[in-house]
């Protein structure tokens, strides 16, 4: 078991990453001091699987709960899924309860348990234990919570901090292969942005993870929750451009999203060619080698993420493009590579580059 804290003054919080970790909950909540009763959001699925059991052991250490079972789709991260919970602990709630809300699963379930939390009396405790790989390396970290507007995802959220981080490698086990691969996406994106060493181990050893070997998984899922706790202790509201870094690969990979109508490609798949075109596009304008070029598409496609964009044109991946709202004014700016290990951001690139690139990406 390892614990990394995120140190963010007294939004302080720690990170627990293990295998069966969840029968220590009750201990880490009770020295927290994050409330007494429960509000457990989780999806079907992951109520009867993991939630069901945790509920179990925190009854057993006299916790209050109750549950809020929202549909298995990002159409959950809605405003009115969101009005609709906030109901629901109002109505739960009266003078004697100390709301807290526990999120189980992945970041649809935490992005707006969060939110709802941020919102709740003006913010409520919440604890983020994390079911996929996705959730687990990145969006359970940080506190950026949020829902969806049909004008574009993410649109309404804020920064609030999680109390707790609880990381129970052992719930990966029952990932699909596809989901398991959608998370590796943002692994490999850490290790592209920040560390090198992380690179190779992945290069070597990516047989075992996609094969569910518990001890690197644990390993790669605390190296990247490291990077990213790091990341935040530095810019926590993405002030200074260094929490900007964990874009790489998102600019175009969003892009792919909304063009492609949210259907087809999930997030990790999007981000994984968003990947190849931002490496390309470095390549490009002279910041790496072929060489480091082809090791990330290389890693890339060993895992079996895409790095050919499908049926869709470059000129609707560049519109959507343009109404991401990563871009400040009417410039371009991008999350580019050095090297691996090393990013340069880079604004206003030419649009022939980055048409030139998505061109040639095309299959
Ligand atoms: N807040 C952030 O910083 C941040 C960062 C990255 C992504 N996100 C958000 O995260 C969401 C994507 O997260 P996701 O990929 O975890 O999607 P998700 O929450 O939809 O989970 C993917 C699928 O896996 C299932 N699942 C979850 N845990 C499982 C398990 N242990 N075994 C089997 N199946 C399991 C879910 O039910 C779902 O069907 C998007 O909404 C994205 O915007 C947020
Ligand atoms: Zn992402």
């Amino acid at each position: 078991m390892k614990t990394i804290k995120v140190n963010l003054g007294e939004r302080s919080y720690d990170i627990v990453i293990g295998r069966g970790i969840l029968k220590l909950l009750p201990a880490y909540l009770k020295k927290l001091g994050a409330g007494s009763d429960a509000y457990i959001i989780t999806n079907p699925f992951i109520r009867d699987k993991y939630a069901r059991p945790i509920a179990n052991i925190l009854k057993k250490n006299r916790f209050a709960l109750r549950f809020r079972i929202i549909p298995d789709s990002e159409k959950s991260k809605s405003i009115a899924t969101a009005m609709s919970i906030l109901k629901d602990i109002a109505a739960y709630d009266d003078k004697k309860r100390a709301i807290f809300i526990i999120a189980i699963g992945g970041g649809v379930t935490g992005d707006l348990s969060g939110f709802v939390a941020s919102l709740y009396k003006r913010g409520i405790p919440y604890i983020q234990i994390p079911t996929t790989l996705l959730a687990q390396v990145d969006s359970s970290i940080g506190g950026k919570t949020a829902v969806d507007l049909k004008q574009g995802k993410n649109l309404v959220g804020a920064f609030y901090q999680p109390r707790l981080v609880f990381s129970d490698t052992s719930t990966l086990e029952s990932l699909t292969l596809r989901q398991l691969r959608s998370g590796f996406a943002e692994v490999i994106k850490y290790a592209v942005i920040k560390d090198g060493k992380l690179f190779a181990y992945l290069e070597k050893n990516y047989p075992d993870i996609l094969t569910l070997k518990m001890q690197p998984l644990e390993s790669i899922v605390e190296s990247c929750a490291r990077i990213k706790a790091d990341i935040i202790q530095r810019d926590e509201m993405e002030k200074k451009s260094i929490r900007t870094m964990l874009n790489f690969g998102h600019t175009i990979g969003h892009a792919i999203e909304a063009a492609a109508n949210y259907k087809g490609y999930n997030h990790g798949e999007a981000i994984a060619l968003g990947m190849v075109a931002a490496s390309n596009i470095s390549l490009k304008l002279g910041l790496i080698s072929d060489v480091t070029a082809q090791r990330i598409e290389g890693l890339i496609k060993k895992i079996g993420l895409p790095v050919r964009i499908k049926k869709i044109p470059a000129e609707a991946i560049i519109k959507a493009h343009y109404r991401d709202k990563k871009f400040i004014g009417s410039k371009n700016r991008f999350v580019l590579i050095n090297g691996i290990g090393k990013v340069s951001i880079v604004e206003n690139v030419p649009l022939g580059i980055i048409k030139e690139v998505l061109q040639n990406l095309a299959g």
